[in-house]
């Protein structure tokens, strides 16, 4: 059985002083989770985050990253530094990112190799937008997106690469993806890397779904055929409510096992 992914992506949201508090806060709720539990924070934030999170199961990744090793990019932060202190993942290519900074598939491609090379495990957004959906165009978009940001990347650095179908007209809109578009982009996007790679490559990589996620709706999402876990923005920002989420992905073998 395939290890499940409950990613965290607080954005722009708390201070430093916050996340401490919530790491203390979320430890104790998720530490019999079997997925594995990720928080994208800050950059400010993750050296803290990380030492509050020392002795526990929960990671810390950052938001983005910059693909070019050191120099004249003011205000940026590459791989290197991200794991100099203690990142263990980062997201690539999330919506905002792309609309608000321009990033395009090429760009995250550079950012995918440079994470990958570095040692983080890269989470990769993909999604269409509703223009997209309402033109037929979902199926279009994850081609171009999973072809490009993958260019060049070995079938054994998928293992490291995370996959987030994250439809952009449902992220932040408390409008979900439906589970049979959720079903049915996670088999495209499976049979596009068996395509780009071969079956026993793409059945191996992770997959997870993220888009207005919240305590009531993962119930359902978390039964979907072939989904891998989920990236959680607003309602990961409550410890209690996210620990609702990453304990939905709790595989039976480890509840028997604490039940004896
Ligand atoms: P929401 O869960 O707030 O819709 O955000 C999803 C997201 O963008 C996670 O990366």
């Amino acid at each position: 059985m395939s290890k499940k992914y409950v990613i965290a992506n607080f954005k722009m949201n708390k201070l430093d002083s916050e996340i401490v508090d919530y790491v203390n806060s979320l430890k104790p709720l998720v530490k019999d989770a079997t997925s594995e539990v990720i928080l994208s924070v800050p950059f400010v934030s993750i050296k803290t985050a990380v030492e509050s999170a020392q002795n526990s199961n929960i990671l810390i990744a950052g938001q983005t990253l910059n693909e070019n090793d050191f120099g004249a990019y003011t205000g940026e932060v590459n791989a290197e530094m991200l794991c100099s202190v203690g990142a263990s993942a980062v997201l690539v290519g999330h919506s905002e990112r792309r609309s608000h900074f321009k990033e395009t598939d090429k760009e995250v491609n550079k950012k995918i190799m440079k994470s990958l090379r570095s040692g983080l495990v890269s989470i990769l957004c993909i999604g269409e937008t509703l223009f997209d959906k309402k033109n037929n165009l979902t199926q279009n978009v994850l081609q171009k997106q999973i072809t490009e940001c993958l260019n060049s990347i070995y079938a054994n650095e998928l293992s490291h690469i995370v996959i987030a179908y994250e439809p952009v007209w449902a992220i932040g809109t408390g409008i979900t993806a439906s589970c049979d578009e959720i079903e049915k982009a996670i088999t495209t996007i499976r049979t596009m890397l068996v395509n780009l790679y071969d079956e026993k490559i793409a059945q191996a990589v992770n997959i997870v779904y993220g888009g207005s996620i919240n305590e009531k709706n993962i119930k359902e999402i978390a039964k979907i055929k072939g989904i891998d876990g989920v990236l959680v923005g607003g309602a990961s920002l409550d410890p209690t409510s996210f620990s609702k989420i990453v304990m939905e992905f709790n595989t039976k073998e480890k509840k028997t096992k604490k039940a004896k």
